[in-house]
């Protein structure tokens, strides 16, 4: 990278040689790589300038950070801080973090979301508002999702049939780059700057520690300085849509002035906004993500307790102020932050604008709600806000519960035990603790209006690794695979908001233009909040473009959400709509094999996520759409159409179609349709492994409905012997394309698939040890210094883990029996242990306990909501069927 910047050595001699050492340095020209692929790079006049811009941004970062450093402290805690969650369920450090991505502890609402380092004296809040994006209408007023124009539409006919006719007589095709389109304005997620804050105090800190607490949702520091001890306790509450940072001390004396200041020099690239005061108590921000780009205003009001205590906002310099406290005796600072992005308007209707007026009043309105100016704030006042905050965190989380009957160890802090942590030895605390985190990493990113993306909701800077966006291959779909079978059904809706919103609209456009389909709707991987539904190119960029499957994917989740829930009101009006668009431009896709003329239809082009040969018939795309043809059929009748011609037209599509199923030379499930896997091809995904997890294509295979049209059918032994023998050769998630956690834990739930306890706990644990920071972020390049995180593996972890304790795979047809495995992959490591309230498909819920490593006691229970549909449920553990009924509505059974 660093070769085509002419500029480099002019740099080196106006910033210091530290600013080019750090870990921040080499992160920021990471980062260059990724705005360099976005384009955004035409809007500066030169590599020098970019680079300046940048380092002056890593120097300002540095003096900060080293700031932050001096406000800590040598003499350590030797135990969790008291006010800990006895029962271990929470993060503890020693010390202030330094790296943002390994070491700052998140909070969250789903609308807004902080990083913190915990500081004493110096406090840097990082900052995110959830629509806070450079790129689309609000950079480019012609950006168009990355698609073709209409007088195209004729030319892609052309094309396409040429290139399908390329790979009928050849097999396979180079390159499909005619299909793509400059991503243009596709634009990053951004971070939404700094809350600066200072406290007047020049006394020694001692007994530092900070902490993330995961019953009530709260992040603390707490540091003994002068007169006592001061803490700091911050969280975003999701009913007030507002977060607050509280400082108070014990005993209960006056506080150390505190100033609030804004920094957006330190969120790199962010422009410089406006910082005025709104009213006496009341900072406001005022800026734009680029110029030109999306607007976004803060506002942060100072509350303080005590008689002689007084909040000042004061005006400083040009387009300056902060907020000042004095005299208080406990205090805290209110904010509440949106744009102008509003998702709603991202249809032909309005334009595909995506905008709205910056909401200031409504802004106005959550911080009179949250921190109203008429009341004089009380320590009672403060206490309400927090137990209403954890409340309706308790309520997100539901009852699920699980116990792995370990024993939290208080004496080692978190970064401590996450050091120590081996593959295969593993600990069951620290175990229990990263699925605890991925559920509370859930609450706090998905519940907003967009869905928790690449990073959740929590990134640094204005342009992010992959835009920090929702890359639909794998990442997006791994984001949710826990979230229904833990309960945590209600966060799930906002993605399909999103999909609804931002790809169906602009989708139907991209299936006329790109493949001269009228029906239906279709996206490809990688997708912004704009409605980027063109093929994405960069280069040869078939790997990641090529894949119009991204939303047959999505629709598992739409499925299973009907399917767990049983809401048939939520199927009717949104799910089985959204089903229904994404079948519809797949039945008209769907071509005549004319490479093996077998009589089947198949996709071409197509290729394996991320992976070439393009090719026709990839296993993924082929097992993926049967899947979604099936759930078309399941949720035919409580759907309300009676659109009866879609049906059949699905029915025999399905009947025709080859299902993606094919055993090749080396025994292994071929990734294509024609023969030509590699055994050395460790690559990062397990694409035609789909059906076997989070699929069923394979784990619930049935001969004699996944036959091919006219030939023979494969056993299940021999399909699941073949699928077994690719996922040995994929490798353990480590390897020459990447070192990703997300590879990891996919493994390990594949594994937990074949009932293999050992290799399902070797992966998982080995996922653990290498790719988890000691914030137990997952890392995507774990041994970088500055690492990227990337949130899907914390959320994919508590969905291997659990397919190791429940299996209760999806079956074809509701006329099948839903087959749930007790404790299938119970490693040695957990003996003993317990769930309840798991949720399963047909609105069935299951507590279970095991002990010395034998289940002990289960109980499923039936929900009496009118949408959950009778059907016949066989229960297995340790390879027998222990149980069979009918489930229907409000039925309860006990195992055995
Ligand atoms: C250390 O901090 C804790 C709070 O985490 C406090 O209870 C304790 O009194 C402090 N100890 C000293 C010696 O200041
Ligand atoms: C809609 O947006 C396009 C640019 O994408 C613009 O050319 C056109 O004038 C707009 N139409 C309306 C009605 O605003
Ligand atoms: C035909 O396939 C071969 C690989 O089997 C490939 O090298 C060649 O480039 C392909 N031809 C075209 C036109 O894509
Ligand atoms: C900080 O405190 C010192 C001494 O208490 C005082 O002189 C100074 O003006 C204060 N600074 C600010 C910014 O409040
Ligand atoms: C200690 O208390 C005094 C008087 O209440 C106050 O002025 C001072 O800021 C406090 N110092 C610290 C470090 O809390
Ligand atoms: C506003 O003041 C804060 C605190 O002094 C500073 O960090 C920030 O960079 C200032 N902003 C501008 C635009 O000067
Ligand atoms: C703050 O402003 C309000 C009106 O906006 C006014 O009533 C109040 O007196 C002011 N307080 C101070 C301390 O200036
Ligand atoms: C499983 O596949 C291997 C390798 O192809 C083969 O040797 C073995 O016989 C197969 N086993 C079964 C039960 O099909
Ligand atoms: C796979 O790797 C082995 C060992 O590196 C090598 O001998 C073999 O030729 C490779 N096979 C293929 C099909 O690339």
């Amino acid at each position: 990278m660093l070769a085509h910047f002419p500029a480099a050595n002019h740099l080196l001699l106006m910033f210091p040689s530290f600013v080019f050492d750090s870990p921040l340095w080499s992160r920021t020209r990471r980062n260059m790589d990724v705005i360099m692929r976005h384009w955004l790079f035409e809007q500066y006049n030169s590599a020098l300038e970019v680079y300046m811009r940048l380092a002056e941004m890593v120097a300002e970062r540095l003096r900060w950070s080293t700031l932050l450093a001096g406000s800590a402290i040598a003499t350590a805690t030797s135990a969790a801080p008291s006010g800990f969650p006895v029962s271990g369920n929470g993060l503890w450090y020693r010390t202030p973090g330094t790296i943002w991505s390994k070491e700052w502890l998140p909070v969250g609402n789903g609308y807004l979301a902080a990083m913190t380092p915990g500081g004493t004296t110096f406090e840097t809040t990082q900052l995110n508002i959830e629509s806070l994006w450079s790129g689309g209408p609000f950079q480019d007023p012609t950006y168009n999702g990355g698609n073709k124009q209409p007088s195209q539409r004729a030319q892609m006919a052309t094309d396409m049939q040429n290139i399908r006719q390329t790979i009928f007589t050849n097999g396979t095709i180079d390159n499909v780059e005619v299909l793509s389109t400059d991503p243009g304005a596709y634009g990053s997620y951004s971070g939404a700057g700094y809350l600066l804050t200072s406290l007047n105090s020049t006394s020694h800190s001692s007994n530092y520690t900070r902490w993330l607490d995961l019953d009530a949702a709260v992040a603390r520091a707490s540091w003994s300085s002068g007169n006592g001890t001061l803490i700091r306790t911050s969280f975003c509450s999701h009913p007030l849509q507002a977060c607050i940072q509280h400082l108070s001390s014990a005993p209960s004396s006056t506080i150390p002035t505190i100033t609030h200041a804004f920094s957006a020099a330190l969120e790199d690239g962010l422009p410089t906004p406006t910082v005025t005061c709104l009213d006496n108590s009341t900072l406001q921000v005022e800026g734009l993500v680029s110029d030109p780009g999306m607007a976004y205003e803060l506002l942060f009001r100072a509350s303080a307790v005590g008689n002689s205590s007084r909040v000042a906002c004061v005006p400083s310099g040009t387009g300056n102020a902060t907020l000042t406290i004095t005299g208080a005796t406990e205090a805290w600072v209110t904010w509440v932050g949106d744009t102008e992005y509003n998702m709603n308007a991202g249809d032909a209707a309005h334009n595909f604008t995506f905008r709205q007026e910056l909401p200031h009043d409504k802004l106005v309105s959550l911080l009179e709600t949250a921190s109203p100016s008429s009341q004089t704030p009380s320590s009672s006042t403060y206490a309400s806000l927090l137990a209403q905050h954890t409340a309706a965190y308790t309520s997100i989380l539901g009852p699920f519960a699980l116990s792995l009957g370990q024993k939290p160890d208080l004496t080692s802090s978190t970064d401590e035990l996450k050091a120590a942590y081996q593959t295969n030895i593993g600990n069951s605390y620290l175990e229990w603790l990263l699925f605890n985190f991925g559920r509370y990493l859930l609450a706090s990113s998905a519940p907003g209006v967009l869905p928790a993306n690449l990073q959740g909701k929590w990134a640094d800077g204005s342009s992010n690794s992959w835009g920090s966006d929702y890359h639909s291959n794998i990442n997006l779909q791994m984001n949710y695979w826990f979230a229904e079978m833990t309960g945590m059904s209600s966060v799930v809706v906002p993605l399909f908001n999103y999909i609804e919103n931002t790809w169906a609209p602009r989708g139907a456009y991209t299936a006329e233009v790109l493949y001269n389909i009228n029906q239906g709707w279709v996206t490809h991987d990688e997708m912004n909040v704009f409605g980027h539904t063109g093929m994405k190119l960069s280069g040869n960029s078939a790997e990641w473009a090529d894949y119009p499957e991204s939303a047959v994917w999505m629709m598992v989740h739409v499925w299973d959400h009907f399917d767990f829930s049983g809401d048939s009101q939520w199927w009717k009006s949104q799910g089985w709509p959204l089903l229904k668009g994404v079948a519809q431009f797949h039945i008209s896709k769907l071509i005549p094999d004319e490479h093996f003329n077998d009589s089947t239809l198949v996709v071409a082009p197509c290729n394996s996520p991320e992976q070439v040969p393009i090719t026709l018939g990839c296993a993924h795309a082929q097992q993926l759409i049967w899947q979604l043809f099936n759930a078309v059929e399941k949720g035919y009748a409580a759907s309300g159409d009676n659109d009866e011609a879609f049906l059949s037209a699905v029915l025999s599509q399905r009947a025709q179609m080859d299902k993606g199923i094919h055993i090749g030379s080396w025994g292994q499930l071929q990734e294509w349709k024609i023969d030509m896997d590699s055994p050395n091809d460790t690559h990062r995904h397990l694409s035609h492994l789909v059906g076997l997890y989070p699929g069923y294509a394979l784990a619930s295979y049935n001969s004699s409905i996944q036959a091919p049209p006219h030939g023979t059918a494969y056993t299940k032994a021999e399909v699941l012997n073949a699928t077994q023998t690719s996922l040995i050769h994929r490798g353990n998630g480590t390897g020459p394309d990447a070192d990703s956690g997300w590879e990891k834990v996919w493994r390990a739930a594949a594994w937990a698939q074949f009932a293999n306890s050992s290799t399902f706990y070797e992966e998982l644990s080995y996922a653990v040890e290498r790719n988890f920071a000691p914030s137990l972020f997952s890392m995507y390049d774990p041994f970088d210094a500055d690492p990227i995180f990337q949130i899907d593996a914390n959320f994919g972890y508590p969905a291997a883990l659990l397919n190791a304790l429940i299996q209760a795979p999806d079956v074809a047809s509701l006329t099948s029996p839903l087959i749930v495995t007790l404790l299938p992959a119970l490693p040695t490591t957990w003996p003993t242990g317990s769930i309840e309230s798991a949720r399963i498909r047909g609105g069935m819920s299951l507590d279970m306990a095991w002990a010395d490593g034998k289940l002990t006691s289960a109980a499923i229970s039936v929900n009496s909501s009118s949408g959950a549909v009778e059907r016949s449920v066989e229960v297995v553990y340790q390879g027998k069927t222990v149980a069979s009924f009918t489930a229907s509505p409000g039925a309860n059974f006990t195992i055995p």
